[in-house]
């Protein structure tokens, strides 16, 4: 790439001046910028610093065959912030991609429409494929990524590399040269206004604050013994689902939802669409109930609810559940909400102890065409 400057929207992206310092520094020292960004990256982010990156940084990125501009505003012609090409591989026609935006200019479009130019430019300059890694804990980077045409690809496994030297997965989004440019599409789209509800129960999709009441939730026993393999889950395996929450969504794999209170607002249960096979337009559903909130139909609603959104908005041509043969309990909340028990899978699941038997589950299943008795606003 030659450094020339890039229309971008409400933006431009051109090499950077020495007059940029203040406004480099002022928005590179940023806590959620050091947590996602976190190679390289002095803390604080001095004028200093800035002022080293605008001389040494960005020069050398260039020399290396990739690419470091300014994002500014076209108008002012003000630092917004940053994007470039790193990690270039010209054998292979592969670059990755990075942006920030500084925190005064954030929710505004400019990452999407710096990405959409920048990836437009290095495909024009002969790149066939750009990678953004992404930590799945940062939503609104595999929000730019998805709107500017990038795929979900995969986990790169320990392929981040922390301040203190820990390591972590980073998913790679991937935009191939001949992809087109427009937003890919989802599998589950965003829920309107956040949330799906009957005026009884809300559900809205977990968040990392949610940890807590799913914790205790998913550490009662009887809701243990449902689980896959039923054995609790530790709490950091709890505050990553929740963390990682809205990437699941963002990628087409799962709604995870917590279960409210309508009237409260108060988190009661959790319950799940999970797709597990898109390719034949179907998916799981999932869901359980604190004791608390038990015996008042809300597990029922919920299920409803969820169905709904599930055969409606998301287009499925088939919604599946599985019980325990021994949980009546769940089986006639799937029944009252108007889902169809099907039969018996035999030895689906693992068996829960070595040497154990592998139990069956009961199949259940729900279709766009079967009458609904509460469906959802
Ligand atoms: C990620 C970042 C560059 C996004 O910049 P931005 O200019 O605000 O992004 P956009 O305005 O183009 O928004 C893109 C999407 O993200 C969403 N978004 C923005 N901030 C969000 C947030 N905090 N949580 C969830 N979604 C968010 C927007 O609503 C928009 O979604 P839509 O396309 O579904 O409407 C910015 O938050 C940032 O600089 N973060 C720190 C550095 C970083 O994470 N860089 C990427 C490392 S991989």
């Amino acid at each position: 790439m030659t450094p020339e400057v890039i229309g971008a929207g409400p933006v431009r992206l051109r090499p950077f001046r020495p007059d940029d310092a203040e406004d480099l520094a002022a928005g590179r020292d940023d806590p959620v910028n050091l947590r996602f960004n976190p190679v390289g990256m002095p803390h604080p982010y001095t004028v200093a610093d800035a002022h080293w990156w605008i001389s040494e940084g960005a020069p050398a990125a260039w020399r290396s065959g990739g690419a470091a501009y300014a994002i500014v505003d076209s108008g002012t012609d003000r630092l917004v912030g940053g994007a470039g090409l790193s990690q270039v591989v010209p054998g292979r026609g592969q670059a990755e991609l990075g942006y920030w935006v500084a925190p005064r200019a954030r929710r505004r479009g400019i990452a999407t429409a710096t990405t959409r130019a920048l990836a437009a430019a290095a495909f024009q300059a002969g790149l066939a494929r750009l990678e953004l890694l992404i930590r799945a804990e940062n939503p609104a980077s595999q929000r730019v990524a998805l709107a500017a045409g990038f795929h979900p690809e995969g986990v790169r496994r320990s392929a981040g590399l922390d301040r203190d030297g820990s390591r972590y997965d980073l998913l790679a989004w991937v935009r191939l040269a001949d992809d087109p440019p427009d937003p890919v599409p989802r599998l589950l789209p965003d829920l309107p206004d956040g949330r799906l509800t009957d005026k009884v129960v809300t559900l809205r999709r977990l968040a990392p604050a949610d940890a807590e009441a799913l914790h205790r939730l998913h550490t009662r026993p009887e809701v243990v013994a449902t689980r896959v393999r039923p054995v609790p889950p530790t709490r950091a395996d709890i505050d990553r689902r929740c963390a990682v929450a809205e990437s699941e969504w963002l990628t087409g794999r799962a709604a995870d939802f917590a279960l409210c209170d309508a009237a409260t607002g108060t988190m009661v249960g959790g319950c799940a669409l999970v797709h597990d096979e898109p390719a034949t337009g179907q998916a799981m559903i999932g869901y359980s109930l604190l004791p608390e909130a038990r015996g008042r139909g809300l597990a029922t609603r919920a299920v409803r609810l969820l169905a709904g959104w599930a055969c409606g908005p998301v287009g499925l041509a088939r919604v599946w559940a599985g019980t325990a043969t021994w949980n009546t309990a769940s089986q006639r909340v799937l029944d009252r909400a108007g889902f169809h028990r099907e039969g018996v899978m035999r030895a689906r699941l693992p068996a829960p102890t070595p040497g154990a038997p592998r139990p069956d589950t009961v199949l259940w299943s729900f279709l766009p065409t079967d009458p609904h008795p509460l469906p959802p606003r």
